[in-house]
C-alpha cells in the first residue's frame, strides 16, 4: 500500500496520537487556537463551518511522530534524512491517481478550500501546507510556500531567494507549476530539505518512503498520486502585496510584493482532507528545522571528526539557534565546530557547542554545560555584520545583516574530563578522591 496522509493518520489514530474535534469549528482563530493548544499532537477537525472537507494539522509536529512515520527513531532521524539526500530513489509512475477524482476549473479558492484565517488581527487567509512542484531540467524542485488568498483563483505566494525564485527569474517571473497539499510526512520533509539546485526532492521523498512513492503525470508534472489536493497553475509575472504573515518567530513578517499564482484547475480526492500548518506553531518549527540538521551535521563533521548530534532548538524558532554536540579531540575543536555550523546554515544566529555527554535537545542540560564548562570572556565569540535570517526582527533593518555568536561550552581542552562530569549516586567509590589528587591542568589555549 502506498503510504499517504490517510495511512499516516490511521497509524496516529491506532497509537492514540490523533485528536478528533467533532464539534463544528470555523476556519479562523478557534481552529488556530486549538492547533496551538495541541502542541506537537495531530488534530483532525471533522466539521469545519461552511465547508464539507475536514481539516488536519500537526501531522509533523513531533520529532518522535515523524521518526515513527519514517520508520526510524528520533535519534536516527537526522541520519535517515541525510541518507535519503545522499541516495535519492526513483518514484513509480501510475495512471491511477486518486487526486483526479474531482476537478474544479477556475476555482473560487476561498469557497472550495477551508483556507484558514489564523490570526484575525492580521486579516489574511493563508494556505500553509502547500508544496510547489516546479520543473527543472529532467527533474523537479519541491518547496513549501505559503499562499495568501487574493480572491477568486489568485494567490500571492511568498518566494524567498532559493530555487523556485531562481526558476521564476529565469522565466521572467513566469512559470507553470503544480501544487500538492496533504501528502505523507516523508514528502513534506523532502520538500523542506535544502540541497544543491540539482537535488530532486521528489526522489528524496521516494528514498524516505523506500521507493514506495507513486506519482501521476499532470501536464508533464509528476504529482504524488495520493495527494489530497492538487492545484495546477501559473505564475503570471504579476506581483501583489503579500502579508502580514505570522512567521516562524511568532512575530508578524512585513508586507512585500510577491509573485501571483493563478490557479486554472483544482483537483481533489474523493472525501478529501485539507492539510494546514499553524504558522509559528510547533509543526512549522519542526518542518523548518529538522530537514536542516543533516546538512549542519555533515558540514560540522567535515571540520571536526567526532560530531555526536545537532539540534535546531525550538526556543530559537528551530531556525536561529543550534546546539552541536562533539567529542573534542584537539584544542580549538569547539570553535571550529561552531564556525562550521554557522557556515552550514546561513540563517543561524547562535550556536552552542557542547560535549557528547550533553543531549543537544535537552535545554536544561545545555544550560548546565554553559554554567559549568564555559567562561564568556574566553568562550564567547561574536561575528558582527553577517548575513542572517530575514525572519529575525532584530536584524539591521537597512542592511538585513545580523551579528552571530558562538558559545563554546565544551570542557576546557587539557583539563581532566572527570572534573566536569556530573557525579551520580551509583558512581564507584574513590572517584572524587582520584579527581582531587590530579594536578590542575593548563587553561584552554586562546
Ligand atoms: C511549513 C513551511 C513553510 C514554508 N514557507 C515558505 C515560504 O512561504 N516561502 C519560501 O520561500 N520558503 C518557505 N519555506 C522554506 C522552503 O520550503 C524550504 O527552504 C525549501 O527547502 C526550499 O526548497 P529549495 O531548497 O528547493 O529552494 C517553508 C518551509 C516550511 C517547512
Amino acid at each position: 500500500m502506498t503510504p499517504d496522509l490517510r495511512t499516516h493518520l490511521a497509524t496516529c489514530d491506532r497509537n492514540g496520537l490523533l485528536e478528533r474535534v467533532t464539534r463544528p469549528v470555523s476556519p479562523g482563530a478557534a481552529l488556530a487556537r486549538r492547533l496551538a493548544e495541541a502542541g506537537d499532537r495531530t488534530v483532525l477537525f471533522e466539521r469545519v463551518v461552511g465547508y464539507r472537507t475536514p481539516v488536519v494539522g500537526g501531522i509533523c509536529a513531533s520529532r518522535a511522530g515523524l521518526a515513527r512515520a519514517l520508520d526510524t527513531t528520533p535519534e536516527r532521524l537526522v541520519h535517515a534524512v541525510a541518507a535519503a539526500i545522499d541516495a535519492p530513489r526513483p518514484w513509480r509512475s501510475t495512471r491511477d491517481a486518486p487526486f483526479r477524482a474531482h476537478v474544479v476549473r477556475n476555482p473560487d479558492l476561498g469557497r472550495v478550500v477551508p483556507v484558514v484565517e489564523f490570526y484575525p488581527s492580521q486579516r489574511r487567509r493563508y494556505l500553509t501546507g502547500t508544496i510547489v512542484i516546479a520543473r527543472r531540467g529532467d527533474g523537479v524542485n519541491l518547496s513549501f510556500h505559503r499562499m495568501m488568498l487574493l480572491g477568486g483563483n489568485r494567490l500571492a505566494v511568498r518566494v524567498t531567494p532559493r530555487h523556485l525564485h531562481a526558476l521564476l527569474a529565469e522565466g521572467g517571473g513566469r512559470a507553470e507549476v503544480a501544487v500538492a497539499c496533504g501528502v505523507h510526512p516523508a514528502l513534506e520533509i523532502a520538500a523542506s530539505v535544502s540541497g544543491p539546485p540539482s537535488l530532486d526532492e521528489l526522489r528524496v521523498g521516494a528514498a524516505l518512503l523506500r521507493g514506495r512513492l507513486e506519482c501521476a503525470d499532470l501536464d508533464g508534472f509528476p504529482v504524488p498520486a495520493h495527494a489530497e489536493l492538487v492545484l495546477r497553475g501559473r505564475f503570471t509575472g504579476a506581483l501583489a502585496d503579500e502579508g502580514p504573515f505570522v512567521d516562524l518567530t511568532g512575530t508578524a513578517d512585513g508586507v512585500r510584493r510577491q509573485p501571483v499564482l493563478v490557479v486554472d484547475r483544482l483537483y481533489h480526492r474523493a472525501g478529501w482532507i485539507y492539510r494546514t500548518i499553524l504558522p509559528g506553531g510547533a509543526e512549522h518549527k519542526a518542518l523548518m528545522g529538522i530537514p536542516q540538521e543533516p546538512r549542519i551535521l555533515r558540514i560540522v563533521a567535515n571540520a571536526v571528526p567526532g560530531v555526536a548530534g545537532v539540534a535546531l532548538t525550538p526556543g530559537g524558532c528551530s531556525w536561529l539557534h543550534a546546539v552541536v554536540a562533539i567529542r573534542a579531540r584537539a584544542a580549538g575543536d569547539g570553535r571550529n565546530a561552531g564556525l562550521a555550523a554557522l557556515a552550514a546554515h546561513p540563517s543561524l544566529k547562535r550556536v552552542v557547542v557542547v560535549d557528547d555527554d550533553i543531549d543537544p535537545f535537552d535545554a536544561e542540560a545545555v544550560e548546565w554545560a554553559i554554567a559549568t564548562r564555559c567562561q564568556p570572556d574566553r568562550d564567547l565569540f561574536v561575528i558582527p555584520d553577517a548575513r542572517g535570517s530575514s525572519l529575525d526582527p532584530s536584524r539591521d533593518p537597512e542592511t538585513e545583516t545580523t551579528a552571530k555568536w558562538i558559545l563554546d561550552a565544551t570542557i576546557p581542552f587539557g583539563r581532566p574530563r572527570e572534573e566536569f562530569l556530573r557525579v551520580r549516586p551509583d558512581d564507584p567509590p574513590g572517584k572524587a578522591a582520584r579527581r582531587r589528587a590530579r594536578p590542575r591542568p593548563a587553561r584552554r589555549p586562546r
